[in-house]
């Protein structure tokens, strides 16, 4: 599919007239890491992830038709029962970006309601969520307009539209497993949508589990956008997008086989990797903090005294999440308490696991 295939044509707006939609839209985590992208919001590298399921934001479009198209985007934000002005420049951004998709967006005034499962300040990035979760919404009006369209389009039509907000957007749409980005090895990947692993997932890869550890809740240190363009120009650059495709060829015999060393192993350097990268650019960053390594050596000790599959992983931030397959649960879940919390702000934390996707919500 290309991008004229997402622009909605011939439609009648005179059936909707008001109403709302509500979506359930989770996060997802990386395992391997979109860093790098070009205009507009294409990924330099295709990336995979586990579709998350207790991180998420709801959101509640309502909408109510104008007298007449306007000339600006009417629309406003409440954000956890408070009215935001200040998210507005971001949405406006996002509606510009698809517009031309959606052309119905002028022609009515929106109320967004909206609010996340876990704090916002907690250094979960809520931008994968929340796009997500607004472009499904918009999704439901257009499937209203256009009653015809199937569960696949509405699917990569909403997951085209979320990357438009957020690359990792366009991961939060289905689950367990999403790959985004166009690579060779697996049919109908797209640079411009994500779609579910189009292969068997082992059973120990399903349900698997993330603890996400607030290591440090403070604002992030670097801008997404600004994350990115640090890989314009960047010596590792080419090394590094090649290496993330090898890692997609590699990853997706691992999910297949239930190869469970191969993926600790692959999931820690991809983390790593991204650290590096940023360490490595200019300016460059440090986003881990002293308790990050601290749990980074305490895992890797349990994992040689015990033989565990546990692993880490890294988003662009100092936060921890700990991958680990079900059975395990227990006994990890006694580790992270009695080593791991002591490393987390007013040790918090937050238990998650994969699951299938955005839920619509009535
Ligand atoms: C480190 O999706 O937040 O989490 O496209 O600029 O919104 P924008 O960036 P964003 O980048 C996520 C980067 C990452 C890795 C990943 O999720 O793949």
């Amino acid at each position: 599919m290309t991008e004229k295939d997402f622009i909605l044509k011939d439609f009648d707006l005179t059936g909707l007239t008001s109403g709302s939609f509500s979506w359930e839209s989770p996060s997802n985590i990386a395992l391997v890491k979109y860093w790098g992208k070009s205009d507009p919001q294409i990924p330099k590298n295709p990336s995979i992830s586990f579709t998350l399921n207790n991180c998420h934001t709801l959101t509640t479009l309502e909408y109510k038709k104008n007298e007449e198209p306007s000339d600006d985007y009417r629309f406003e934000v409440i954000f956890e029962g408070k009215k935001r002005g200040d998210f507005k420049p971001k949405i406006e951004k996002f509606l510009k970006r698809i517009e031309s998709y959606v052309p119905f967006i002028r022609s009515y005034s929106f109320i967004i309601k909206t609010e996340n499962s876990f704090p916002h300040s907690s250094g979960i990035a809520s931008s994968a969520s929340g796009m997500s979760a607004l472009a499904l919404c918009l999704m439901n009006m257009e499937k209203k307009l256009n009653p015809e369209i199937t569960k696949e389009y509405f699917n990569r039509k909403a997951s085209f539209l979320a990357r438009l907000g957020s690359g990792s957007a366009a991961r939060s749409i289905e689950g367990e497993l999403v790959v985004w980005g166009e690579h060779r090895e697996i049919p109908e990947s797209s640079d411009l949508y994500g779609i579910k692993f189009p292969f068997k997932i082992h059973p120990d890869f399903r349900n698997y589990q993330d603890t996400i550890l607030l290591v440090d809740k403070g604002q992030k240190q670097v801008s997404s956008t600004l994350g990115h363009n640090l890989m314009i120009d960047h010596p590792f650059a080419e090394q590094r997008f090649d290496q993330a495709r090898k890692n997609i060829s590699a990853l997706t015999k691992i999910l297949q086989e239930g190869n469970l060393k191969s993926f600790v192993k692959l999931v820690e350097s991809e983390a790593l990797t991204l650290h590096a990268m940023m360490m490595t650019s200019d300016p460059n960053f440090i986003l881990m903090k002293p308790n990050t390594l601290k749990i980074i050596e305490k895992i890797r000790e349990y994992r040689k005294q015990t033989g565990s599959d546990i692993c880490f992983t890294l988003d662009a931030g100092a936060n921890v999440h700990v991958l680990f397959p079900e059975r395990e649960k227990e006994s990890i879940n006694t580790f992270i308490n009695n080593e791991l919390l002591a490393f987390c702000q007013k040790k918090q934390y937050i238990c998650d696991h994969t699951d299938k996707g955005a839920k619509e919500v009535n």
